[in-house]
């Protein structure tokens, strides 16, 4: 009989999360081809066979389906009609291409999610500089303005503080270009996640809440678990389950919401695939989001989810002022701390801004794990050799 273990798993993207997502893989032996048009991608180095083209290259992706057992991906913004192919040509790919086409785009993500049921932050489409005064004039000041397709870490969103900011953001955003929408600006509490987890056999497993901390709209931190009441807690978990059966995903999804004062959840949105609100879950639970990945595409039984102790997650981006090769400062302040793991995905090149690697802390208590995450962060940099130092 085949083995399970000798499917062949091929990855659109070769960043972190495919990366992290290969280092499960290979964990159990699995084959893995990626697609990444950086030759020296995060994940090169640990792949069996990289095409190295576009991550909207078809005949690209075709050929990767034709070497591979099965398709997944590490990022939303691909190309989605020559997936549509692949499944056609009866290769499986996971999370499926029907579902990926709703979530690509933020409108047609939450119109699904409302008709279901699930509690979104009131919307309307935008096609002009009038459509979003005439949204001003029905949920006031200031709204998020989003572009509704390639958003990611806020680029593609624009907040527009007054009237007088209607032709500013629709022009920023590209508004004759691409679609837009706008959303009520939602006066949240604290932003959480939750990731969840959907078996080809339909079993879900839901991870433990998060609370997630931006920096100028890019994620900087993750603690879990979240500071929140049980019922909150209760009623997130929920909507990440509901997710995963609305959408029928195969593979791990990750659900960002909002708190709001109420203490009920909004849903902000949805990623169809590991996320980084979830890295946390390497050190911090018993099945990292990127091994239930593997396991559901692969076909297997999904793992325990459970928190085993406090973590917190810290982004480490590239220092403002040093582009160019990555040279990292500082592995041995971190590595000092009790609970430290220090992941650097690799990357040849640093930019101000880039996401280039990240900490996690487990501690016995989320204090300890604050504080200690804090002290890993300050006393690491991501420079560079060229850099001004
Ligand atoms: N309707 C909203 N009201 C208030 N803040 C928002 C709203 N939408 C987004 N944000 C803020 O902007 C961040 C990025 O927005 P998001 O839609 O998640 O874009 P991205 O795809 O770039 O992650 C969110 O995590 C949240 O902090
Ligand atoms: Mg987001």
């Amino acid at each position: 009989m085949k083995s399970v273990l000798s499917t062949k798993i091929g990855i659109v993207g070769g960043g972190q999360l495919g990366k992290m997502m290969i280092q499960e893989a290979k964990k159990m032996g699995f084959w893995v081809a990626i697609l990444d048009p950086e030759p020296l991608c995060a994940a090169h180095s640990l792949v069996d066979e990289h095409i190295v083209a576009g991550l909207k290259d078809r005949d690209a992706i075709i050929k990767l389906s034709e070497i591979c057992d099965i398709v997944t991906y590490e990022i939303e913004h691909i190309n989605v009609d020559a997936l549509f192919e692949v499944e056609r040509a009866g290769k499986p790919v996971y999370p499926s291409p029907a579902s990926l086409k709703v979530i690509q785009n933020k409108y047609t993500q939450k119109q699904t999610l409302l008709d279901k049921g699930v509690p979104v932050p009131e919307f309307l489409p935008v096609s002009s500089a009038d459509d979003i005064l005439a949204a001003g004039e029905k949920f006031g000041y200031p709204m998020m303005l989003k572009a509704c397709l390639g958003g990611y870490d806020g680029r593609g969103n624009f907040l527009v503080k007054s009237a007088a900011q209607a032709k500013e953001g629709f022009d920023a955003l590209g508004g004759a270009t691409g679609p837009l929408m706008i959303e009520k600006f939602v006066d949240f509490t604290i932003e959480i996640s939750v990731l969840a987890c959907r078996g080809r056999d339909g079993q879900i497993a839901v991870y433990p809440v998060g609370q997630n901390n931006h920096k100028n709209e890019v994620l900087d931190e993750t603690r879990v678990p979240a500071p929140i009441s049980e019922k909150t807690r209760a009623s997130a978990m929920d909507v990440a389950r509901s997710v995963m059966e609305i959408f029928e995903g195969v593979g791990i999804f990750c659900v960002e919401m909002f708190v709001l004062k109420d203490e009920t959840v909004s849903v902000n949105e949805i990623a169809p695939r590991p996320h980084n609100s979830g890295h946390y879950s390497i050190e911090g639970c018993v099945t990292s989001q990127f091994a239930n990945h593997i396991r559901a595409v692969a076909g297997l039984p999904l793992g325990e989810t459970r928190l085993v102790k406090p973590a917190v997650m810290r982004n480490i981006l590239g220092e403002p002022g040093y582009d160019g090769p990555a040279n990292p400062q500082g592995a041995e302040n971190v590595l000092a701390i009790p609970g430290a793991a220090l992941h650097v995905y690799g990357k040849h090149e640093t930019r101000a801004k880039r996401k280039m690697g990240h900490i996690t802390i487990v501690a016995d208590t989320l204090e300890e794990a604050v504080t200690r995450g804090q002290q890993a962060f300050d006393g690491f940099k991501m420079l560079s050799t060229t850099g001004s130092d």
